[in-house]
Parts: C-alpha cells; sequence; structure tokens
C-alpha cells in the first residue's frame, strides 16, 4: 500500500462538514508529512475548498468525478491508502465508494448515522474486505464516537477498579450547544422516505442488535423506539431524562462494537442513551416537553406533506450548517454510568469542543481517517466492517483527545461536577 500515490483523500470536500474536514485535515497533514487529496463532483467548488485552506499547499490534488461512477472510484481508491467521506445521505450517493475501497484494499472511514445502510453494506462486502485488508469503519463523527469510545473507556476502568465489566451502561447527553447541518437533515429526509418504501425498515430500526453479525442478534435490551414517550428518573444522576434523538443508533454501534470484539464487555451487557434534563418538578416538566415536541417533529416528517414544507422553509439546505461563531462557540457534554454486577457504579465524562454536528464532527472525522492512515500496521484489526472502538479504540482516543477537542475523564459523583 505504500506505493500509492495519496495517504488520504477526503471524499466530498465541498460540502458543510467537507469544507471544515479539508480545513484540519490541510493543517494535519501539513504537520506530518501525509499525502492529501481532495475530491469531489465540482471542480470549482473544490478549487475554493483548496485555495480558502489554512495549509493549501498540502492538498496535493484534486478529484473530480462522480459518487456513482464505478470506473473512476476504483481508480481514486486503487491510488490512495484512506478514503474519508462526507458524501451523505450515504444510502443515496456511498455504495459506490464502498464497494470500490472493499475491492482495492483501501481503508476507509464516513459519517453515517443510517443503520439500515450500514447492515447492507456489512451484508454485501464483509467478506472480500477481509480477503482485500480494506478496514471499513462507519460512523465516525458525533454519531458515535463518543458514545463507542466512551463505553469502551469506562468499561477499561471497570475492569481495573472491580476486575469485570459494567453489566449496564446508561448514557445521558448532559448537555448540548450547536446546529445540524444540511447534510443531516437531508439523511434524516431520506430515512423516513424509505420508512414509507422499504418493508424491513422498521424492524431493523427496532432491533438493537441489527447491526450484531448474524447468529449475535440477542441479548437482554428491547427494542429501539426512536422517540418513544418516555420520561425516566436516573437515581444515580438525580435527573429525569427524555429520549436522545441519535441514541438507538449509537447504541447500535455501542452494541456492535462488543459482539465483534468478542463480548469484552459480557454477553450479558445492556445499554441505553438518553438526554438529562433536571432533578425536581421543573426537570420533568422540562424532559416531557422535550419528548412531547421530539414526537411532534417526528410525527411531522414521517407526513409527506408537512415534511415537504419544513424542508422548503425550516430544515438547511445541502451545503448549509451554522456559521463559524456557532460552531466554535458550541460544546457537548455526556456522562456515562455504568453498574457492575455488585451494584458498584462507576461514571465517566466525556465533554466536546465545538459544535457536535459541524466542528466536533469533522475533527473526529479526520483524526479517524488519520488514525487509519498513521496507525495501519499497529490496529488490532485486519480487513472487514469494524466500529471506531473496536478498529482504531485507545489509538483513536488519544488523538480525538489531543487534536479534536474531547476529553475522557472517570468522574466520582455528576451533580458537584455541574
Ligand atoms: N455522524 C455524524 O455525527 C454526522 C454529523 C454531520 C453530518 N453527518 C452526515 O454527513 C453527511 C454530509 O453532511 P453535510 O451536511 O456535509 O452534507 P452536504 O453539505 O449536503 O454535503 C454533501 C457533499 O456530497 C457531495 N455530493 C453529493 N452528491 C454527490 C455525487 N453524486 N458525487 C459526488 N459528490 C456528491 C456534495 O457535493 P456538491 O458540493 O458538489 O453538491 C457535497 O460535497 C450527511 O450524510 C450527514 O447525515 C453525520
Amino acid at each position: 500500500m505504500q506505493n500509492r500515490e495519496f495517504d488520504i483523500v477526503l471524499w466530498g470536500a465541498t460540502g458543510a462538514t467537507g469544507c471544515r474536514a479539508a480545513d484540519h485535515l490541510a493543517r494535519r497533514c501539513g504537520g506530518s508529512g501525509l499525502r492529501l487529496a481532495i475530491g469531489g463532483r465540482n471542480r470549482e467548488k473544490l478549487e475554493v475548498t483548496r485555495q480558502s485552506s489554512p495549509d493549501k499547499d498540502s492538498v496535493k490534488a484534486i478529484l473530480v468525478g462522480d459518487s456513482h461512477d464505478d470506473a473512476f472510484l476504483r481508480k481514486m481508491t486503487a491510488g490512495t491508502r484512506v478514503v474519508v467521506s462526507t458524501v451523505g445521505p450515504f444510502a443515496l450517493h456511498g455504495s459506490a465508494l464502498v464497494a470500490a475501497c472493499v475491492a482495492t484494499g483501501t481503508h476507509y472511514c464516513d459519517l453515517t448515522a443510517e443503520p439500515q445502510w450500514m447492515r447492507a453494506m456489512i451484508d454485501a462486502h464483509q467478506g472480500r474486505a477481509r480477503e482485500t485488508g480494506a478496514r471499513i469503519v462507519h460512523s465516525c463523527g458525533h454519531d458515535s464516537i463518543p458514545s463507542d469510545l466512551g463505553v469502551q473507556f469506562l468499561q477499561e476502568a471497570a475492569m481495573a477498579r472491580f476486575g469485570a465489566p459494567c453489566h449496564h451502561i446508561a448514557t445521558r447527553v448532559a448537555q448540548m450547544k450547536g446546529a445540524f447541518s444540511g447534510g443531516t437533515a437531508a439523511s434524516f429526509v431520506n430515512a423516513m422516505k424509505l420508512r414509507e418504501t422499504d418493508p424491513g425498515f422498521e424492524a431493523l430500526s427496532l432491533d438493537p442488535y441489527a447491526l450484531c453479525p448474524q447468529g449475535e442478534r440477542d441479548g437482554p435490551d428491547g427494542p429501539d423506539r426512536m422517540m418513544p414517550l418516555q420520561v425516566t428518573w436516573d437515581p444515580e444522576l438525580r435527573a429525569w431524562t427524555k429520549p436522545y434523538f441519535m441514541g438507538p443508533m449509537n447504541a447500535k454501534v455501542v452494541r456492535r462494537s462488543n459482539a465483534i470484539m468478542g463480548y469484552p464487555y459480557g454477553r450479558d451487557f445492556s445499554y441505553e442513551e438518553t438526554a438529562l434534563t433536571r432533578g425536581g418538578v421543573g426537570g420533568w416538566f422540562a424532559a416531557v416537553r422535550g419528548t412531547v415536541f421530539s414526537r411532534l417533529f417526528l410525527k411531522a416528517m414521517a407526513n409527506p406533506s408537512t415534511r415537504a414544507w419544513l424542508q422548503r422553509h425550516v430544515l438547511p439546505k445541502s451545503g448549509e450548517g451554522p456559521d463559524k461563531e456557532v460552531r466554535e462557540a458550541g460544546s457537548y457534554e455526556i456522562v456515562l454510568v455504568g453498574k457492575a454486577r455488585d451494584r458498584d457504579v462507576l461514571m465517566a465524562k466525556i465533554a466536546g469542543q465545538g459544535d457536535p454536528g459541524v466542528r466536533s464532527t469533522t475533527l473526529m472525522l479526520t483524526e479517524a481517517a488519520i488514525c487509519l492512515a498513521e496507525d495501519a500496521e499497529n490496529l488490532p484489526v485486519g480487513g472487514g466492517f469494524w466500529t471506531p472502538a473496536s478498529a482504531m479504540g485507545p489509538r483513536l482516543r488519544d488523538r480525538v483527545s489531543e487534536h479534536a477537542g474531547l476529553s475522557f475523564e472517570i468522574i466520582d459523583n455528576w451533580r458537584t461536577e455541574r
């Protein structure tokens, strides 16, 4: 692989996340000598991305082609060691690129949060990826790196402290400040359309183990319900919780990590992810209000005419995203509460700087790409479809801590931390 022309190709360097990823990659590759190219379908836009880059000399080439052009993608992937993609919705524009990476033995990471598409890609290409050595790692953005690496971090601490992993972990989104991009809105819209047309969509969404290998799709967790009208009390954090939109998706990735790593968290491991409000009556009202609002939004998105109206008037369009001020002022915090068998409780806090939807996401994505390129000889897995934790684990944790503004910390008490 060393004789390939590029170390990393950033595919989709013109969108809301792609432009930001290009800036970060150019800066990082300039400092480390990695050979970087950027690609997409529009040369003029790609030139603008290169010219506005803080380190434009480290962008060695611009590759122009279409996400549906197999011959072009074959050539592009054969000439690089790692492809990192922001061209989504991935279910619409991502399949040919994954196939090309698998065929040419090229490592790959992306930002998808579309479990149906991930399942389809695994089923179609897992065997061949093992043969060619291509490491394919989906969901390397805010969905699902903080959850996936956070659980792995907490379980390492549980092993050190209790000699056993936690059998249950609840991840609570304690704080989140930022906005989402046009591509995220487009992926959501596409998922709502698939729900109407794809007969298997709903069953896969509900199946908590849908991303686990065949024969390994059972365990203690019940169905992943998207935005149920459910408010729960967290006794350890002494606060109310409400459903978190991306919880079901992140949970599927965490459960897949456990299964494909050979169950280091145990076969009876259960996982949930919700958002935190606060204690008292005020916290309960806030949780109920948030739950009802999210449910109404989901209903409106499920109806074709209100969805079309929301797309026209409310949701960001492709290429749009939060402005610089919002991206830089954004932040988030998640708290993981782990329970061990003898009722010992262990907690971790994962904090991120920058808005989760664009800035933090693109920093994490580019660190994943650099990890696949620089740590290729030292990763614990060969070719195949992996999760962030199973493919890169602590190496990626170190990288996102050093370069992407994340922190991982074991805490004794959440309330005193606030
Ligand atoms: N996991 C997470 O936490 C997370 C966070 C944010 C976003 N995302 C996902 O990331 C993806 C990108 O989001 P975004 O907001 O950056 O989207 P966006 O602004 O719409 O950008 C999409 C990119 O895809 C390119 N593209 C579209 N069709 C193409 C084709 N046929 N051939 C080549 N390139 C094509 C666009 O090129 P043009 O500029 O030429 O149109 C653009 O570069 C979405 O799927 C979104 O759901 C995930």
